[in-house]
C-alpha cells in the first residue's frame, strides 16, 4: 500500500481575490507547485505582452532570486510544512516617481505581519537583527506601459544557517503557528493596496512609519561601495542618510547593499 504523503497545501487564493479585485479589475490569483522563479515566470510573461494583474504563488522555487544577482533559497522545514512563502506580484504600474516603491513594499509586508518586524534598507524584513524576508522588484517596459514584478520571500519555519553569516529568522517565532497560507492571506491585499497609495501618493507620506521600523537609524553601518557612517534615516524619496566624515551622504543605488557594522569589542581595562 502506497502512504497517502503530504497533505495538498490549501491556498486562502479565494479569499484574496474577493479582497483584492474590486481595486485591481482583472487580478487573478495562481498557486503553483513548483517553478524556476515566481519573478522570472512573471518576466516572462510581461515579455510576452501579458501583463494582467496576478499574484503567483510557487509552493517551490527551484531557482529563486535575490537582489544584487543573489540567490533565494527556501531550505528545508524539520516539520515536512512549507518552509517559506514565495509569491511575486505583478501589475501594470505608473507612479509619477518610482523612487522609494521598494521601501513602501517593504513597508506594507511588515506592517501587515507584527510589530516586532523592522526593516533594513532598502527593504529586507529583519527580526532582532537575523534577516526573516527579502523582496526582489523588477520591472519590464512593453510599449508604453510599464509592468512591475514584486517578489517576496518569507521564512515561515525554522531552518539551519546553511552556510549564511547570519542564521535566518522565522514567522513562527513571533507567530507561533503561522503557516506559508495563512501569512499570504495577512499579506497579500495589504500590499496591493500600499502599491495603489504609492502610484497615487509617493513615498513621502510613508517616511514617519518607514522611521518607525528603521532598523538601521543610529547604527553604524558599512555599505558595499566602501562608505561608513553612521544611518540617519531616509529622505522623502527613500535615500538612505549616512552620516560620514565627510559630512551627509545620500544612499539611492540599488546596487549598494548596507549592514550594520559589527559592535565595538569592549577593550581591556
Ligand atoms: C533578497 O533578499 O535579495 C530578495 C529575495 C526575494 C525572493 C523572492 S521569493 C519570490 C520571488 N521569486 C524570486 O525568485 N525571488 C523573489
Amino acid at each position: 500500500m502506497r502512504s497517502a504523503g503530504p497533505a495538498p497545501v490549501q491556498w486562502p487564493a479565494e479569499a484574496i481575490w474577493e479582497a483584492v479585485e474590486p481595486r485591481l479589475p482583472g487580478f487573478t490569483v495562481e498557486v503553483l507547485p513548483e517553478i524556476d522563479s515566481t519573478n522570472t515566470e512573471l518576466m516572462r510573461r510581461a515579455r510576452a505582452g501579458r501583463l494582467e494583474p496576478i499574484l503567483l504563488v510557487a509552493e517551490r522555487q527551484s531557482a529563486g532570486r535575490g537582489r544584487l544577482g543573489r540567490t533565494w533559497v527556501s531550505g528545508e522545514a524539520p516539520s515536512g510544512a512549507l518552509p517559506s512563502l514565495t509569491f511575486s506580484l505583478g501589475l501594470p504600474l505608473a507612479p509619477t516617481d518610482w523612487s522609494g516603491l521598494s521601501l513602501a513594499v517593504g513597508l506594507a509586508v511588515v506592517e501587515s505581519l507584527h510589530p516586532a518586524l523592522q526593516l533594513k534598507w532598502p527593504n529586507d524584513v529583519w527580526l532582532q537583527d537575523r534577516k526573516l524576508a527579502g523582496i526582489l522588484i523588477e520591472t519590464a517596459s512593453v510599449g508604453e506601459a510599464r509592468y512591475a514584478v514584486i517578489g517576496v520571500g518569507i521564512n515561515i519555519a525554522a531552518r539551519d544557517a546553511e552556510g549564511l553569516r547570519t542564521p535566518p529568522a522565522a514567522l513562527t517565532e513571533v507567530l507561533p503557528g503561522v503557516d506559508a497560507p495563512a501569512a499570504l492571506e495577512r499579506v497579500a491585499a495589504p500590499l496591493v493596496r500600499a502599491i495603489q497609495r504609492f502610484a497615487a501618493q509617493g513615498f513621502a507620506p510613508l517616511r514617519p512609519a518607514y522611521h518607525a521600523r528603521d532598523l538601521l537609524y543610529g547604527r553604524e553601518v558599512e555599505c558595499s561601495d566602501g562608505l561608513t557612517g553612521t544611518a540617519r534615516g531616509v529622505d522623502a524619496s527613500g535615500a538612505l542618510l549616512v552620516h560620514t566624515a565627510a559630512g551627509l551622504k545620500k544612499i539611492t543605488s540599488a546596487e549598494v547593499s548596507v549592514r550594520p557594522a559589527a559592535p565595538p569589542t569592549a577593550s581591556a581595562p
